[in-house]
């Protein structure tokens, strides 16, 4: 069965979400396991309101060690509130354990300083500064002496970056501002990165970019939550995928299989079924 059955169980290793974490019916239960919650993030039930809209309405996510999961969606799907739940920036209801820890009532800034870092929507450098002075800005968190060495790592990592160390960061391009927000965001040693829409508003050659970048951070060990509109780019380069839709998850699996199913590829990846 290759194809995701969007009303029951999908085939192997897709979940349709309804059915993920439940015993089940028939014969489809022996091979659905309940997920393991995972180890670095584990989000269970977690809902979002604003007033009297219900933005996020109990979503289910875990993200382990070393993975890069991508959350993939329509606009206004809810992706952005999932992660500013996560990283304690908007209220919520529900359960969200980071490194098996609850982070009910954490506050977003002793997240940061344990290692939950987000890169915003709309990136968020600090303009009147110098790429090298918001490198440091970056690394305010830390107190080891490798800080001088990690920016050298930025550097190689991001190559504009260096050619323009000490010009002003708001005098940049929107590309070049997506670098080193994310640059800034290593900087201080993530434990779990969270991106939201990093190709946003980038040329087609800044988005492969971008892509680029994201891929050698995990590869190099970093844990990643990329939310992305970038559907087929971000199931190219993920471990596994998740799909929002009118604030829940429908379907999660390995992105591989997400990227080949008819359904997935109609609804989010732009082709004929
Ligand atoms: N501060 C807010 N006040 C009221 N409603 C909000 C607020 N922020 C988001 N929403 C609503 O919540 C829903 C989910 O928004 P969210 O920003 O999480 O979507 P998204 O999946 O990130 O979309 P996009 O891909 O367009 O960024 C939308 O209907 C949005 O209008
Ligand atoms: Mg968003």
């Amino acid at each position: 069965m290759s194809g995701i059955d969007m009303s029951a169980v999908g085939g192997p290793g897709i979940n349709a979400a309804a059915s993920a974490g439940t015993a089940g019916a028939g014969a489809a239960s022996a091979v659905i396991a309940p997920a393991a919650r995972g180890d670095v993030l584990s989000v269970r039930g977690l809902k979002v309101g604003y007033g009297g809209i219900q933005a996020v309405k109990g979503v289910d996510l875990d993200v382990n060690r070393g993975e890069l999961v991508t959350l993939i969606g329509a606009n206004g799907a809810g992706k952005t509130t999932t992660l500013k739940a996560i990283t304690g920036g908007v209220g919520w209801s529900g359960d969200i354990a980071y490194m098996g820890k609850s982070i009910a009532g954490r506050k977003a800034f002793h997240l940061l300083r344990e290692g939950l870092v987000m890169v915003p929507e709309g990136r968020g450098v600090f303009a009147r500064m110098t790429i090298t002075e918001n490198l440091l800005m970056g690394a305010h968190v830390r107190s080891d002496g490798q800080v001088q060495a990690d920016i050298d790592r930025m550097f190689g990592l991001f190559p504009r970056l260096k050619e323009r160390a000490g010009q002003l960061a708001g005098t940049m391009s929107g590309g070049e501002q997506q670098m080193l927000a994310m640059a800034r965001a290593l900087m201080s040693q993530p434990k779990l990165l969270l991106l939201d829409e990093p190709s946003m508003g980038l040329s087609p050659i800044m988005v492969e970019k971008v892509f680029e970048v994201v891929r050698s951070v995990h590869a190099e060990g970093t844990t990643i939550l990329l939310v992305e509109q970038n559907a087929r780019l971000a199931l190219q380069i993920a471990d596994r995928g998740y799909v929002m839709d009118s604030g829940e998850v429908t379907l999660t699996g390995p992105a591989a299989r997400l990227l080949d199913d008819p359904k997935v590829r109609a609804a989010y990846l732009g082709e004929e079924l």
